[in-house]
């Protein structure tokens, strides 16, 4: 027997004002696009923008249904947005944000599992690792180096070998 151990570090400051200003802004527009969810239903306003390697940038926003399962978060929203637009090109930042209508927005929330596992099939396929910023519409903020982090043990195509 052996044990193997995970660890990774995230990087939190206490506020938007702390980050570069590269950062300030896509957080800022992360901030801004939760206007843009459709989201009647949670009254959970999830907005994305993703800076590219080819310097463009795209948004996502949670998009709720009737039929609850038929939603989709912010962070796949975007992803399919992104291929979809500019094929092939990486990621090089994600910024999400959260207003919770219901409550605080102030504190980072992370992807679901379900985007996790999104993100980390994006990143392998561009083989560009993603920088994450989470944070709600004020308060702190969380920045991770490598998508990959919250998904320790990925399943990936590798595993279809
Ligand atoms: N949601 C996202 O858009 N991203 C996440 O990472 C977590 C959850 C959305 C899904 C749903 O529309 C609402 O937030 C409440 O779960």
């Amino acid at each position: 027997m052996k044990t193997e151990e995970f660890k990774f570090s995230i990087s939190v400051y206490g506020s938007i004002d702390e980050l570069s200003q590269g950062d300030a802004f896509i957080l800022s527009e992360a901030r801004s696009v939760t206007q843009f969810a459709y989201a009647p239903y949670s009254n959970f306003l999830v907005g994305a923008v993703a800076i590219l390697k080819n310097g463009e940038t795209v948004t996502g926003t949670n998009q709720e249904n009737a039929s609850y399962p038929a939603g989709i978060c912010a962070e796949r929203v975007l992803l399919c947005a992104a291929a979809s637009r500019y094929p092939g090109i990486g990621i090089e930042t994600i910024a999400i944000a959260y207003n919770n209508l219901k409550g605080k927005s102030e504190h980072p929330v992370s992807p679901c599992g379900i985007c996790r596992q999104s993100l980390t099939e994006f990143q392998h396929r561009t083989k560009l690792p993603i920088r994450i910023i989470l944070s709600g519409m004020e308060g702190e903020v969380q920045v991770i180096e490598n998508a990959g982090y919250l998904l320790p043990l990925v399943f990936s195509s590798d595993d279809l070998k």
